[in-house]
């Protein structure tokens, strides 16, 4: 009984904690400002200020390591370069043409915004066929990273170009090529 009684407030307290640490954060993350001469007694500015101290810096500092890459594809997209992109098209010419004309690839020119396995006489793979929607800047971003990923079985053998300026660059080269 005495060991419950000790638990339950243990807990409590913790749960206590919690609470006002997550106020803490919230009123001192903008929404209370946090005066300099301690406005709502001294006693409380200083229990806000300690506690916002704590979690930001420690999470910033250990997880440097295993962020995720979080990208602003429209903003990627806006600062993309074409004539930086006419030089990775290096990578794709040995099996795409902008002319119009079909090789080991179907032709690209006009590739932006066409319908996936859209041209006629070319002999696309069921995995191509089988993918839905058009060839939007967004999409050929994830196609050209990974074409294997993107499109299991697809017949493009193409490592990707891992470098998100690089695939946006591209994209708009052949943006400028319709
Ligand atoms: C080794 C040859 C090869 C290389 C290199 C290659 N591709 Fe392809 N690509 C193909 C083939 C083959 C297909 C048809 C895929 C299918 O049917 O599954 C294709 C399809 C595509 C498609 C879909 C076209 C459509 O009409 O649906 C796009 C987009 C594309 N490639 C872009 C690129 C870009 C950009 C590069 C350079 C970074 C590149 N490819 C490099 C062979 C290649």
């Amino acid at each position: 009984m005495f060991n419950t009684m000790t638990l339950t407030k243990a807990a409590g307290a913790f749960i206590g904690a919690l609470l006002f640490l997550m106020l803490a954060n919230w009123a001192a993350s903008g929404l209370f400002h946090v005066g300099p001469a301690g406005h709502g007694g001294d006693h409380e500015g200083e229990e806000i200020t300690q506690a916002y101290s704590i979690p930001v810096p420690e999470s910033a500092a250990d997880s440097s390591g295993v962020e995720e890459e979080v990208i602003d594809f429209a903003a990627l997209m806006a600062s993309a370069d074409a004539a930086a992109g006419e030089r990775e098209w290096a990578k794709c010419r040995s099996c795409h043409q902008l002319n119009g004309s079909d090789g080991v690839g179907p032709h690209l020119n006009g590739v932006v915004g066409r319908d996936k396995a859209s041209i006629e006489g070319f002999s696309y793979s069921s995995a191509a066929q089988d993918m839905p929607g058009e060839w939007t800047p967004e999409n050929l971003f994830g196609f050209i990273e990974n074409p294997r990923g993107y499109m299991p079985g697809t017949a493009m053998s193409f490592a990707g170009i891992r470098d998100p300026q690089a695939r946006v660059d591209l994209i708009a080269y052949l943006e400028s090529n319709p």
